[in-house]
């Protein structure tokens, strides 16, 4: 008999956590939607960067925002990331927007409309399957405050590091473990330390060290999490 998850499960933390991973593996568990909410903030700064615009020049950078066209898929099968209608899913884990997009994220006004977005993606897939699970650096403490279970993943700097250095050699991107380190640290630095909305742990977040957990126990402790909420009805039953 499926599952499915009843309501939000917000998973928040820095980058190499194995947060995107975990969140789509824990949607697709329960039958669930998917939100990655940083590919939306990667998407803004795709548009900047092809825009030419100036990185400190917030007013253009918010322009630039209001007139994207991006679109994401809920699917955590095939999350698809559309910029003006074309597949951009590769291009915004690239180098060149990995470094900007921090800068594009610390705007109010991009948060502000992206945080509307996502409110109406939200809402939107709960209305049709009934529960979704989103990522990102803000979903428990301003895109879903009142999220059914919060989560925030966290990892150790060299951890994180080693995982992301795995990503883009899988990804066939030649890196070297160094740069990747201070990179990690540079861009969890500015998302922690900006002022808009900076990366915290809510306070009724449930924190889970996955230092020394693989993928698939990070998806059981996340899964075990749901069930003592409660948050899983069984299709079957229901229907
Ligand atoms: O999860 P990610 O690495 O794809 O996120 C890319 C950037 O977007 C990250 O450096 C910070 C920003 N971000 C954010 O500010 N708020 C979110 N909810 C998600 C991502």
């Amino acid at each position: 008999m499926a599952a499915a998850l009843r309501g939000v499960v917000a998973i928040d933390g820095p980058s190499g956590t194995g947060k995107s991973t975990a969140a789509r593996g824990l949607a697709e568990r329960l039958g669930a939607g998917y939100l990655d909410t940083g590919a939306m903030y990667r998407v803004i700064t795709l548009a900047v960067l092809r825009a030419g615009t100036d990185l400190g020049d917030p007013a253009a950078i918010a322009k630039v925002a209001g007139s994207t066209d991006l679109a994401v898929g809920a699917d955590p099968v095939d999350p698809v990331v559309l910029l003006d209608d074309a597949d951009v899913g590769a291009e915004i884990r690239g180098d060149e927007v990995t470094a900007a997009v921090s800068a594009v994220a610390a705007v109010p006004e991009v948060r502000e409309l992206l945080v509307d977005a996502q409110r109406q993606i939200i809402e939107g897939v709960l209305a049709d399957v009934g529960g979704i699970v989103v990522e990102g650096r803000d979903i428990g403490t301003v895109v879903v405050p009142d999220a059914e279970l919060k989560v925030f993943l966290t990892a150790a700097p060299e951890i994180r590091a080693a995982r992301r250095t795995a990503q883009h050699s899988a990804a066939g991107r030649a890196v070297n473990h160094t740069d990747v380190l201070r990179a990690v640290d540079r861009r969890d630095r500015l998302d922690s330390t900006r002022a808009a909305d900076p990366l915290r742990a809510a306070a009724d977040a449930v924190e889970v060290d996955t230092s020394e957990l693989d993928l698939e126990r990070v998806i059981t402790a996340l899964l075990e999490l749901v069930a003592q909420r409660d948050l899983v009805a069984d299709r079957a039953r229901e229907g």
